[in-house]
């Protein structure tokens, strides 16, 4: 069985003020046992984040990391081992912000991963397609070579300790939800894509859904059976929300 996963990216939102506000929100939420819940704050914000949920089975990750795992001469960046030490769990990598905006190449994406795993971190790699590419019918040939492109180099292993977010690039921020039946199609595809490769790793991976995710549609997505959890964008800085799609999965 695997356990659903309700995680929040932050993005870049917050001051200290509204991040202070919304961590005690997320204190005073019921959360079941039986779902892993995660935030993701700014750089800036881990620290707050994780000395107010200290006690709480909440955890905290990055939104980003270098491509080299230790210290060095890297002007503005933040290495996984840095992010260990403040006490990140998790670190997500490939989101289409970075892909597309900030010009993220596949290269990229396989060493920051690889320096995620080397220092412990749980990565959380993003694929999904645009709009155009899905109007083309090349939904699961994108996400198959954004799937391969981590598997080809690093192997279809490293996804036993790692965990993998389908986001259609049209559905991010625009109040547009995949409909249940079109984020599973994706996901079975997904899962089998890794299972070609090694059935038990894709049986235990944990595919998370996330584009435009509210509590009134959560439910109806973590219902399908290769769907386990969600990355909450804008639904995720309002703690009473959060709470309610993180219950959704725990139902
Ligand atoms: P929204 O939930 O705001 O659509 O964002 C989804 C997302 O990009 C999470 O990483």
């Amino acid at each position: 069985m695997r356990r659903l996963m309700v995680a929040g990216n932050w993005k870049m939102n917050g001051t200290r003020a509204s991040v202070a506000e919304l961590l005690k929100g997320l204190k005073s939420q019921e959360f079941s046992a039986t779902v892993e819940v995660a935030i993701f704050p700014t750089f800036l914000h881990v620290n707050e984040a994780v000395e107010a949920l200290q006690g709480t089975s909440v955890k905290v990750g990055a939104q980003n990391l270098a491509t080299q795992s230790g210290p060095g001469a890297l002007t503005g960046e933040v290495s996984a081992s840095q992010l260990t030490d403040a006490g990140c769990t998790l670190v997500l990598i490939g989101h289409s912000e970075r892909r597309q905006l900030l010009g993220e190449a596949e290269s990229v994406l396989v060493e920051k991963f690889k320096a995620a795993q080397e220092a412990g971190l749980v990565p959380v790699l993003c694929v999904g397609e645009t709009l155009a590419e899905r109007e083309a019918d090349q939904t699961f040939d994108v996400v198959g070579a954004q799937l391969d492109s981590i598997m080809d180099s690093l192997g279809v292993e490293v996804f036993s300790r790692a965990v993998i977010a389908y986001e259609p690039v049209w559905a991010i921020g625009t109040g547009l939800t995949a409909t249940p039946e079109q984020a599973q199609d994706v996901h079975h595809a997904i899962r089998a894509r890794l299972a070609a490769r090694n059935a038990e790793v894709a049986q235990g991976v944990r595919l998370l859904y996330g584009g435009s995710v509210k509590a009134a549609n959560a439910a109806e997505l973590f219902r399908m059976p290769d769907i386990d959890g969600g990355l909450i964008g804008g639904a995720s800085l309002n703690a009473d929300e959060f709470g309610a799609i993180c219950r959704a999965a725990g139902n």
